[in-house]
């Protein structure tokens, strides 16, 4: 219907017929001249409408209004001196419109679509008109791109792309699953892939060596700014390799990608130990933007003669003391402020937060009373201390103190506005403990499927061959080297106290495939869609998906999760009970 798309016309075109489609931007009546500002997926164009040039056409740009689609056909012209819009990229030339037709009309807008303030249910309600948005459009064209360069750069290492089912049995990624009962089969559920894990083994066992998918998964769990129920990764798998191959096609992969979308990062990440990221930033996904980090200090804090730190320094394996340094901390922030820290690491376990500040004359701060000289100089020089720098300590439980210090460290970096915002800092995280104790129950940290280093440790102490990709501070992907041979898989379900019959129950169809001939293999998935929201900073996942859920995993468009009619809960042998509160 269209000769050009707006931004194509240009001052060469002056004097020629050309015919447009869009939506209208916006409408002005001057005193009898009407100028129409026509959208497009490539930007606006200036329509004229003149009773002198074109009376019909005239008339009809008199009864439109924002949002009505336009096909629109007329002449080029410079829009004359003085009256160029060096804002628009088509801002020299307008269109003088000869024909003009309303090919839809349209109710008016329910929100400002160029308004970022406006309530997000209402946005996600009508999320066809935000998507009309340039943010949206910019978006949707980054994802776009990032796409198209992930599927070849996979492709041109020899990936096969290939797609797994979506009705299937449960994997286990750790989340709820979701469930769509069998209709043939009564009382029967599938349910929906929170990842691809097990099939992509499966096609390892299979012998296609390299695969990958733009993958999407579900998982029912609680949501927060980067999680959504209904994901989308990029899912990779490969055979005979070790943890460096795997590692080297995540970062090629993510070099390209990068690039296709400007932005030139290394083609290989540093990498850190996850037991050096918990001690050094208190999180296995640490912002390496910007620099403070923690020491250990209980050596030091167990010559004190404060009763409670020369106790928690007594168990060295369970406890911690960590020195968290501000440079320059004692100038920017009020005594206020510093009680006000106390408050917040409290929310997440901690008993109190110590600090010194660092004069000229040394150290001080309530706390020094129970060091000696020489241990109160052991402090300075371990945390390098100048004058006008403050530390601040956290003592108490290994996993609460790192806790708390990690979110410290996050909250100062943001409070000082210390965080580079158009840097992306990749790190590796690497050598993953194999198993973690949650409430007395050994639970697998990554997936069950994980290879471990070496079994005959104490379980805390046995690391994987995982691996996660962290972005910015955020876990942007992860994978691990799997279990091929049978007898460690079995020995690994043992440790989790997974039965034999479970796993069978559960899992048989991978175990029994471990038995003919699977090859070494390992993968990784990187979270498209975070990926896409740290590229585009994004303030959250929603905006980075074309018609996402909301906090509480409803689409507010469709209306979805919705009751079903009778009939078809009766087709699949389903009745609904309410529950006593629900029948009141
Ligand atoms: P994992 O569970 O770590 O690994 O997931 C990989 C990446 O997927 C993204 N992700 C999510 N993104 C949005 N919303 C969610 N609810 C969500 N959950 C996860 C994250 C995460 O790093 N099968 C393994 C991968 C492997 O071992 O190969 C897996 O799924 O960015």
């Amino acid at each position: 219907m269209r000769t050009h798309y707006n931004t194509e016309v240009s001052e060469k075109d002056i004097g020629k017929e050309v015919q447009l489609c869009g939506w209208v931007n916006s409408r002005r009546d001057h005193g009898g001249v009407i100028f129409i500002d026509l959208r497009d997926k490539t930007g606006l164009i200036q329509l004229v409408c003149d009773p002198n040039d074109n009376e019909e056409a005239w008339k009809r740009a008199d009864t439109v209004r924002d949002e009505f689609v336009l096909i629109a056909k007329g002449k080029v012209r410079y829009r004359g001196e003085g009256l160029e819009n060096p804002n628009l990229k088509t801002g020299k030339i307008e269109v003088v419109v000869s024909e003009l037709t309303i090919e839809n009309r349209s109710l008016p807008m329910p929100f400002d679509l160029g308004d970022e303030k406006v309530n997000e249910e209402i946005k996600l309600k009508y999320r066809y008109l935000e998507l009309r948005t340039k943010k949206s459009l910019e978006i949707f064209k980054l994802r776009s791109k990032a796409a198209i360069a992930a599927r070849n750069a996979l492709d041109e290492l020899g990936f096969l792309e290939v797609e797994t089912p979506i009705l299937t049995k449960s994997t286990p990624e750790g989340a709820r699953d979701y469930l769509v009962p069998s209709r043939i089969h009564h009382g029967e559920f599938y349910a929906l892939p929170q990842s691809p894990q097990l099939f992509k083994q499966l096609l390892m066992v299979g012998g296609f060596d390299r695969y990958f998918q733009i993958a999407k998964c579900f998982r029912d769990e609680d949501l927060r700014a980067d999680r959504q129920p209904e994901f989308t990764q990029i899912d990779v798998e490969m055979s005979f390799c070790n943890q460096e191959d795997v590692i080297k096609v995540a970062e090629h992969l993510l070099h390209n990608v990068f690039k296709a979308c400007g932005h030139d990062i290394p083609k290989a990440f540093e990498r850190i130990s996850y037991d050096e990221a918990m001690e050094k930033y208190g999180s296995d996904k640490p912002d390496l933007r910007y620099d403070l980090s923690m020491v250990d200090v209980l050596d030091i804090f167990a010559k004190s003669t404060n009763e409670i730190f020369s106790s928690i320094a007594k168990d060295p394996k369970k406890n911690r003391i960590k020195a968290l340094k501000v440079p320059n901390g004692d100038n920017i922030f009020s005594k206020r402020q510093m009680k006000g820290f106390e408050d917040y690491v409290r929310k997440f376990g901690a008993k109190g937060l110590g600090y010194f500040q660092m004069k000229e004359e040394g150290l001080k701060g309530p706390l020094t009373k129970f060091f000696s000289e020489d241990d109160l100089k052991e402090i300075v020089d371990r945390c390098d201390l100048k004058v006008g720098d403050v530390v601040f300590f956290g003592a108490g439980d290994k996993k609460v103190v790192l806790d708390y210090m990690g979110r410290f460290r996050i909250y100062l970096a943001e409070l000082m506005d210390i965080i580079p915002q158009d840097e992306f800092k990749f790190v590796w995280v690497v050598d993953f403990p194999m198993f973690e104790i949650e409430e007395g129950k050994i639970k697998a940290l990554h997936h069950p499927f994980t290879m471990p280093k070496d079994l005959n440790k104490d379980i805390e102490e046995i690391s994987s061959i995982a691996y996660d990709i962290v972005l910015n501070g955020v876990e942007l992907g992860g994978g691990s080297i799997r279990i091929h041979k049978e007898d460690i898989q079995n020995e690994v379900f043992k440790l989790l106290g997974i039965s034999k019959e479970e796993a069978d129950e559960k899992f048989g169809f991978l175990l029994e495939a471990l038995k003919f001939g699977a090859p070494p293999h390992g993968g990784f998935a990187i979270g498209f869609d975070r990926l896409i929201m740290l590229l585009t900073k994004a303030s959250g996942i929603r905006d980075v998906i074309a018609f996402p859920k909301t906090q509480k995993a409803q689409c507010l468009l469709t209306q979805a999760p919705s009751e079903v009619d009778s009939e078809q809960l009766k087709e699949l042998g389903i009745r609904i009970r309410k529950t006593a509160k629900e029948q009141s």
